[in-house]
């Protein structure tokens, strides 16, 4: 800046010439060998920490579970789920409560999300509008009188509710965005490879506590998806992490892609 300064005025002539004479660089004060070293060094821990932070970005998934709770099958998955430290979202059946409130209660103290997938698994789309209140607002009062208030949001059945029933419903709604249809395969390496072979970051998958053979693959694909780094969170949780505000009547299939009416 100096230099630069020195030359304008040199140029305007209000300063003798010499100033503006071209300076050798003194380099007798640097250690040359050194500074060839240092910005190789530099560059390399850069590059270091970049490497780390993108090995060690974290990927989350939500698994979800529909139909349940079923004493057998939702309590063993319970028990994996803890065992890894993983943690599911689970749309429950309201006519299937009754019976199973402390397989309700464990989900709540262990972390997991409870979400409502209405009193008798009815298609939303087609009920009257009155049954479709009637369908959520029953599991709901069950669901409350279990866990206290709280909002429970809907996984209509067969994800299937459209434009005019879904004006209906006040809490957000969860579609998938990955389904193996563990339910008609009922074979645990044919559901894992399913959910290997599509499974992103951010993504929700859709499974059924109710068979056998999805809690064997759900626990396979914990194991599997945490060995690649993936953190198994409630659907509620990806949607914090992304930062997505979800909005009451509305279809997501994952935090980031909602599902249109078609
Ligand atoms: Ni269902």
């Amino acid at each position: 800046m100096k230099k630069l300064l020195c030359a304008c005025l040199a140029a305007l002539a209000l300063l003798p010439a010499s100033c503006a004479q071209p300076v050798e660089p003194d380099i007798s004060a640097y250690d040359t060998a050194g500074t060839a070293e240092i910005p190789v060094e530099i560059l390399g821990e850069l590059e270091e920490d970049v490497l780390e932070d993108l090995v060690e970005a974290p990927k989350y998934v939500a698994l979800t579970f529909d139909d349940g709770p079923r004493a057998d099958t939702t309590a063993r998955l319970l028990d994996g789920l803890l065992e890894r430290g993983a943690a599911a979202t689970f749309f429950v059946i309201g006519e299937q409560i009754p019976g199973n409130e402390p397989l309700l209660l464990r989900m709540k103290a262990e972390g997991h999300q409870i979400g409502n997938h209405t009193y008798s698994h009815v298609r939303l789309l087609k009920a009257e509008k009155d049954a479709v209140v009637e369908e959520i607002h029953k599991t709901e009062t069950l669901l409350k009188e279990v866990l206290g208030d709280s909002s429970f949001w809907l996984r209509p059945p067969y994800g299937l509710i459209g434009a005019e029933r879904s004006k209906l419903i006040r809490t957000p709604m969860i579609y998938w965005s990955v389904d193996p249809e563990d339910w008609k395969l009922l074979n645990k390496d044919k559901v894992v490879a399913a959910v290997l072979g599509a499974v992103q970051p951010g993504d929700i998958i859709l499974l059924h506590d109710f068979y056998s053979t999805s809690v064997d693959a759900a626990l396979a694909l914990v194991d599997a998806l945490q060995a690649e780094g993936y953190d198994f969170v409630t659907v509620e949780e990806l949607f914090r992490i992304q930062e997505v505000e979800p909005q009451a009547g509305v279809l997501y299939a994952r935090p980031d892609r909602v599902r249109t009416w078609g």
